[in-house]
């Protein structure tokens, strides 16, 4: 039997930045699947969010973020991230993250929607993300209490009690258990991948969602997903994200033709679930909408890795509007957790976007999730600290081991009925028929997280009658006070919280 003191499944910006901080104290094992470069953190290009201007304070970015939120927004661990922020920017710099300075070197601050401030601190341009997975990457390598493993997680190891003490691996040959003395960190990323059309990498599956669940763990407003406003999709089909710092640079939403799709520039800069939603409804009324960004000065030294990719599609940003439209971009919800990423199943922490802290609420502020991922991680490895020491023997096999052979075999059935039921825009009995699609999935597919995360995130949604923040209803079009609360699930109880959902 292998073991360490901490198991942290996931190399994203939250997998690393926990094991980095929990390293302090701790042998670490980071089950790290394909590495960092197919995670969303090394996708993302706009920023990390943080009040480091004259005239900024994190009492506006937390009123940015509560206002995003949609009344769904934990206030007191809002005030927590957004003061913690400044602190977060110099923690990454000390690993070498190159953030982009003006040219009296001070960190140059860009805009993105729904912010009142410029607080967006980026590198590389508009290649945030990968800059910083790349920085913690380098450090987790070289570090002697860092083990690395390309494995991938197949299922969560629990004692009589219940309690987390470690993981199932897969390394396409041979299953492992790997013991964790004092806790598993879940850094899994998001649900993206299983709408299709998505700024996701292919394994942005929910497998944490799925392995949490299956753990007994709680989890929260899966309902909630973001939608990007703006994805250009390539001829083969990949989709790349148009940055939301474009529009803060000043470019705007154009239908086919010219005419903007807002009356008011300033609506460009609205939260994205405003945006993304006045995108689909033009397209549903047969118009092709467009980023217009030929206005933007420097536009193709300022965003270098877009310019680049559009480039070799013959497209040019800085002379021509690029076609953009919606995709699956962040879950807000996921395996309910604290700032430090507890659950309810003690020994198991959810990290980054796995984890659903109640920051986001119902519609993440952009550039808050990177934010997240790194306070979750440096306060996870706190935490660790006090955790009890498990004993360490090989326990059963857990009943349920996810097979991700199965979710490639299950996505291109799968991602057409989301996209097309638990999208941007739902309605009941959609919603339900997608449920008993789902269900006939789960038989053919066994072992699909995919399948599971995606049944539960229609369930959800099926929950919550009103549309709030990034949960749009067609048959429930405004916000009900009723609703005004966190939706819950757990494999025990199997419903959304005091309300059952009947399918
Ligand atoms: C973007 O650059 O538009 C995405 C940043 C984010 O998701 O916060």
């Amino acid at each position: 039997m292998e073991a360490a003191g901490v198991v942290i499944v996931g190399a994203g910006i939250a997998g690393l930045s926990a094991a980095l901080a929990s390293a302090e104290a701790e042998d670490v094992c980071v089950i790290a699947g394909e590495g960092p470069r197919t995670s969303s953190s090394a996708r993302a290009q706009g920023g990390l969010a943080a009040a480091l201007s004259e005239g900024d304070d994190p009492a506006l970015h937390a009123a940015d973020t509560l206002r995003a939120g949609a009344g769904l927004c934990d206030a007191q661990r809002v005030r927590e991230l957004t003061e913690e922020a400044p602190g977060v920017v110099a923690w990454l710099a000390q690993f070498g993250v190159p953030f982009d300075r003006d040219s009296s070197g001070r960190l140059a601050l860009g805009r993105e929607g729904g912010h009142t401030r410029e607080r967006i601190v980026h590198a590389g341009g508009d290649a945030t993300g990968h800059f910083i997975t790349e920085a913690l990457w380098q450090a987790a390598a070289r570090h002697p209490r860092i083990e690395i493993r390309r494995e991938h997680c197949v299922g969560i190891a629990q004692d009589a009690t219940g309690r987390a003490v470690g993981v199932w691996t897969w390394d396409g040959a041979r299953q492992r258990f790997v013991a964790a003395r004092r806790a598993v960190g879940l850094a899994t990323g998001g649900v993206g991948a299983l709408f299709g059309r998505t700024s996701n990498p292919p394994s942005a599956v929910g497998a944490g969602v799925a392995l949490a669940y299956h753990a007994g763990a709680t989890l929260a407003n899966l309902e909630f997903v973001q939608f990007h406003p703006t994805l250009w999709l390539g001829r083969d089909g990949e989709a790349m994200l148009l940055s939301e710092a474009l529009r803060g640079a000043g470019a705007v939403l154009v239908t086919e033709g010219g005419p903007p799709l807002f009356a008011d520039p300033a609506d460009n800069l609205r939260t994205r679930d405003v945006v993304a939603l006045a995108i689909a409804r033009a397209e549903a009324e047969g118009h092709r909408v467009y980023l217009d960004a030929t206005q933007v000065r420097d536009v193709a030294a300022r965003f270098p890795s877009i310019a680049a990719r559009l480039r070799r599609a013959g497209l040019d940003l800085a002379s021509q509007p690029i076609p953009v439209t919606p995709g699956a971009h962040f879950l807000m919800g996921g395996v309910e957790a604290d700032l430090a990423g507890r659950t309810s199943v003690p020994g198991l922490f959810a990290l980054g976007e796995t984890a659903c802290t109640g920051v986001h609420g119902a519609n993440r502020l952009a550039s808050n999730s990177l934010l997240e991922c790194v306070v979750m991680g440096r306060r996870f490895g706190k935490a660790v600290r006090e955790e009890p020491l498990a004993c360490t023997y090989t326990p059963e096999e857990p009943t349920w081991l996810l097979h991700p052979e199965q979710d490639e075999a299950a996505l291109p059935e799968l991602a057409p009925v989301l996209w097309r039921s638990v999208g941007l825009v739902r309605d009941e009995s959609g919603l339900r028929a997608a449920l008993v699609e789902l269900e006939g999935m789960a038989d053919r597919y066994p072992g699909s997280g995919a399948v599971l995360a995606a049944s539960l995130i229609a369930r959800s949604a099926l929950w919550r009658r009103e549309s709030r923040g990034s949960h749009v209803r067609m048959d429930a079009p405004a916000p009900v006070q009723a609703y005004a609360r966190p939706s819950g699930m757990c494999k025990a109880h199997r419903a959304a919280t005091s309300v059952a959902i009947t399918t």
